[in-house]
This record gives structure tokens, sequence and C-alpha cells, in this order.
């Protein structure tokens, strides 16, 4: 099983304070990882204990050179960073992030040797519209652009789950992951598939407990010592 906790923009210096409380037993055959903002790269190397490995919540679409701003491949592989996530939704939405931005930050994961996480998910008018799940092949299918045989995981995080306090149902879970599933086979993305929006210690066993998803992508509860409670219960269930 695999958590990926995101602390997004949530987080500050003291926020390592809460990863001391995490321990060694309620990580045990988890792989784990907590996406920080590319400022507290450093800092997560000096506090993370050897069972929480370090994410990049983006990469730079540019190899090196005059990007003002931009944190490339280069740094991230330099720092030790394991997964990289691409095209979460606040950054497609916000930011106007395009599939074809997407490609290219994976194109740049593939050259740093850095994991992908592909992010996907339906707005809530999507999900009313009953077409969501072309939506979200197309997305999928765009977002990993021309690359075959590659390494990724997939999450899936309907925009209307994440930060609501509303987790997608097992069934809206299920029917979806199931789909990613033949979706990943068909584009040669070998890795995993997540779900992610709303997850906490109180939903956790019900969404493991459907054999399409192979982890969780955690936001609020995994700026808490809950993301160790969340991961202990993975292996209970798994
Ligand atoms: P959430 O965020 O757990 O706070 O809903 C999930 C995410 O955006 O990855």
């Amino acid at each position: 099983m695999f958590i990926c906790g995101n602390w997004k923009a949530a987080c500050k210096t003291a926020t390592f304070d809460n990863v001391k409380a995490l321990r060694r037993d309620q990580f045990i055959s988890t792989d784990a990882v907590i996406t920080v903002p590319s400022i507290y790269i450093p800092l997560a190397r000096m506090n993370f204990p050897d069972f929480i490995k370090i994410g990049a919540q983006d990469i730079s679409r540019y190899t090196s050179g005059p990007y003002t701003g931009e944190v490339t491949g280069e740094m991230l592989n330099e720092y030790g960073i394991s997964y990289v996530l691409v095209g979460h939704s606040e950054r497609r939405i916000m930011l106007n992030e395009s599939n074809t931005d997407v490609a290219e930050k994976i194109s740049r994961c593939i050259e740093f040797q850095l994991a992908p996480i592909i992010c996907i998910g339906e707005t809530q008018a999507c999900r009313e519209s009953h077409g969501y799940l072309d939506y979200l092949w197309k997305q999928l299918k765009e977002s990993v652009g021309n690359h075959t045989d590659i390494k990724a995981d997939v999450a899936y995080e309907p925009v209307w789950a994440i930060g609501s306090g509303q987790n997608a149902s097992n069934c809206q879970i299920a029917e979806v992951t199931r789909n990613v599933k033949t979706w990943m086979a068909k584009l040669g993305l070998h890795g995993r598939i997540l779900y992610g929006g709303s997850v906490n210690e109180s939903n956790i066993d019900d969404i493991i407990a459907l054999d399409s998803v192979d982890g969780v992508l955690v936001g609020n509860a995994a700026i808490t010592d809950e993301f160790g409670r969340i991961a202990k219960r993975m292996r209970c269930g798994s």
C-alpha cells in the first residue's frame, strides 16, 4: 500500500514538529512519502525519518536555463526527491496547467529519474454531466502524451472531494479506479492507483478495502499526526 501526503502551501517550519509524532511501526509495509513545497525540501531532508520519503509538489517543464523562479528536475534529483506530483487539480485550475504542460513535466521526471504521480479528477459540474469517464480518460491520455511503457502512479482525485470533507463514495471510487486500471494498461503506465479527496482516519478502511485502490493521496490529514494513524490502518486493512 502506498500513502502520499501533500502538504500543499499549508505548512510552515513548525509543521515539521508534527512529523516527530510519526512512528516507524505505523508505516511498516507502507510505502510513504510527503510532498513539501520546494523551499522546505532541505528541511525535510534533515527532519523526515527514513520511513518517510520526500516528494515534490511540482516540477518545471524546463530542463535548466533562464527560467526565473522554476524548480527543475535536476535540482529535485540533487536533493534526493523520489516522487513528484504532476497535474494536481489545484495547479490545473488555479494556474491553468494544461494536459500538454503535464506531459512535458512527465518528460522531465523521466529525464531526471523522478517517479511521477499523475493526478486526474473531474469537477462537480463534469460529474453531473455524466460524461466524467470520457473526460477522465481524455485527461489522462493527453497528460501522458507520447510516453509509453513508463513507471507512473495515477491518483484519482475528484475536484469536488478535495478539501471539502466529503470524500467520494466507495461506489464512485470503484467505478473510476477500475477504469483507470484499464486505461493505464492501454497507455503502458506501470504503477499504482491512488484515491485522493478528503481521506481521513475514519474513511480509510472503506477506501483501501477496494481491490482497485493501491493507496491514497492525503492533503489536510497529512499535516498532523493523523497521517500516521491513517498509515497504520492501511497496514491493518491490507
Ligand atoms: P484533501 O486533499 O485530503 O485535503 O482533500 C487531497 C489532495 O488535494 O491531494
